[in-house]
């Protein structure tokens, strides 16, 4: 493969991504970062170079696998020290699987301060796609806040919690559009900081240019800090083909959803009426949102993009019906191309039951999984494994349970609110089969429960079923053996659970958690190590190092 060279630098910006502006983290002064267009076997090497005088940084290539580069994986006291102000450190790895793909700031919140960008892999030269299209489009899309990052980071871990709340904007690709008048008086752009100019270059609605008759694919990834959205082009079905980096068998729908940290593919014919534009729209479902709809041009060209659809904007299926939810994930299935390397006889080597629950730790409100929030640590977990006279970073003991606690009724806020603290680490041997369920339950106010896209780093897993109600073994024969589709994440819904199988093949430590920030922030996630005999033997660069306890390794 071909080696391909990117130099970073990674700086604040004032932006205006939905007209009110606001401070960003840009990448080489572009909001979103710059796209990375690689093939299958290229070597990325990415050059960052830190320029927040104080803010340290690192990124994570959500979707690659980093086989044999553990430590380029990009997620902050988990596969490295974060890149200190004025710092630089080098990325270096190598792409695996066609597909799309994108990578996000991995500490704090920075994701959520925009801190992302495209990573689009093409299959090599000559390799036939199992679909045809014309041409090619593109987007990411969010939700966005105009409280600072930082405030929303600290709201979440005191008492009591200040909670995000509603995004004041979804954005398509980095644009979006806020009513100004709404902006209080005085923030305007003479008396105050904050200011919203609808006519600003910045926040134009994004436009998607298309030939009448021509049929696109249209990438789709999402980053969204908190919110599942859902996406429509209007007057047009669009037919799923690709999800997170796999084919998927083709289905056809007329909105789509999509939870934060999955991608998918979309086919779409530019076939109707020539002579308008249309919106493509974007739509908060799960939260019972006031945040209008993102919107974006469809151009059908020669058309002017400035030619905005005077029709309403797209709407979306209603917001709590889960079910419907449900049913539109189960949709997604493994194309018949892709080869399952197993049968509904095989049984996993291991399986782990994660409960999620909402929880407090000296009144302070967490996400708990078995009982235990996921606290930062200052030595990266992965330094610890290569090197064994690092002791005390993390504890795998208490040991977590393996299955439903009888008599935990999910439909029900915890009996016991409180959790504890601690490091959250699985072990797993090479190769082991690992089978995963996670089971939702109410959280602590009555009648709750919520979404959580579980995102998986340096594997993708098969997604072997999900349902409604407390998961039993006996689920086991209908589970899907036959098409399930490879994933890197998946969503958990309201009072249910999901299931995900994936060999422990690939060596190194990973973080399994859930994509929405906040809720990462407050604690849901755990720590794959994985071929923990083989991890002494890795030789960490010493650029990951320099925090925590590593610091000894460098003082020698
Ligand atoms: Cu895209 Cu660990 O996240
Ligand atoms: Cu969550």
């Amino acid at each position: 493969g071909a080696v391909k060279q990117y130099d970073w630098t990674i700086d604040y910006a004032f932006w205006s991504p939905d007209c009110v502006e606001k401070l960003i983290i840009a990448i080489n002064g572009q909001y979103p970062g710059p796209t990375i267009d690689a093939t299958v076997g290229d070597t990325i090497v990415v050059k960052i170079h830190n320029k927040m005088p104080t803010e340290s940084v690192v990124i994570h290539w959500h979707g690659m696998l980093q086989r044999g580069t553990p430590w380029a994986d990009g997620a902050a006291y988990v596969s490295q020290c974060p890149i200190a102000p004025h710092d630089e450190y080098t990325y270096q790895f190598v792409v695996e699987n066609a597909g799309t793909y994108f990578y996000h700031g991995h500490h704090g919140m920075q994701r959520a301060n925009g801190f992302y960008g495209s990573l689009i892999v093409r299959p090599p030269n000559g390799t036939v796609e199992p679909f045809t299209y014309d041409e090619e489009l593109s987007i990411i899309v969010n939700d966005w806040w105009h409280k600072p990052v930082h405030d929303q980071e600290l709201g979440l871990l005191i008492n009591p919690i200040r909670w995000v709340g509603d995004p004041q904007s979804l954005l398509i690709e980095g644009r979006g559009a806020y009513n100004c008048s709404l902006v209080p008086v005085g923030a305007d752009s003479k008396s105050a900081d904050r200011t919203c100019n609808a006519s600003a270059p910045q926040c134009q609605p994004y436009v998607l240019p298309v030939t009448p008759g021509k049929t696109y694919r249209l990438r789709i990834a999402s980053v969204a800090s908190v919110n599942s959205l859902n996406f429509v082009l209007e007057g047009h079905n669009m037919m799923v083909v690709e999800a997170d980096g796999h084919y998927v068998e083709p289905v056809v729908m007329d909105n789509l959803d999509v939870y934060s940290g999955e991608s998918y593919s979309i086919l779409f014919t530019a076939n109707q009426d020539p002579t308008r534009n249309y919106w493509a729209g974007l739509n908060i479902r799960g939260r019972n949102a006031t945040t209008p709809t993102g919107l974006a041009v469809l151009n059908y060209l020669p058309n002017p993009s400035t030619m905005l659809p005077t029709t309403p904007a797209p709407v979306s299926p209603l917001w709590n019906d889960f079910n419907l939810s449900l049913a539109k994930a189960k949709l997604i299935k493994a194309h018949s191309s892709l080869k399952i390397p197993f049968t509904k006889t095989s049984r996993s080597d291991k399986t782990l039951f994660l409960l999620n629950t909402q929880n407090k730790v000296d009144g302070v409100t967490k996400w708990a999984i078995n009982n235990i929030t996921l606290v930062p640590v200052s030595t990266p977990y992965l330094a610890a494994y290569t090197h064994k006279k690092l002791k005390n970073v993390f504890s795998t003991s208490p040991p977590p349970p393996l299955s439903y606690t009888p008599g935990y009724d999910i439909f029900q806020p915890p009996v016991n609110p409180n959790a504890t603290v601690g490091t959250g680490v699985y072990e797993f041997k090479l190769n082991e089969v690992i089978d995963v369920v996670l089971q939702n339950t109410n959280m602590l106010a009555a009648n709750t429960s919520e979404i959580h896209p579980w995102h998986l780093h340096g594997h993708d897993f098969y997604v072997l079923g999900m349902g409604n109600g407390v998961f039993s073994s006996n689920e086991y024969d209908r589970l899907n053996f036959v098409n399930p589709p490879l994933r890197n994440t998946v969503p958990l819904f309201p009072y249910g659970w999901t299931v995900i199988r994936f060999r422990a093949d690939n060596p190194g430590v990973w973080p399994f958690h859930c994509h929405i920030e906040p809720h990462f922030h407050m604690g849901m996630g755990v720590i794959f190590a994985e071929g923990v005999d083989l991890l002494p033997k890795m030789h960490l660069p010493a650029q990951n190092m320099g925090c925590g306890l590593t610091r000894n390794l460098i003082r020698g």
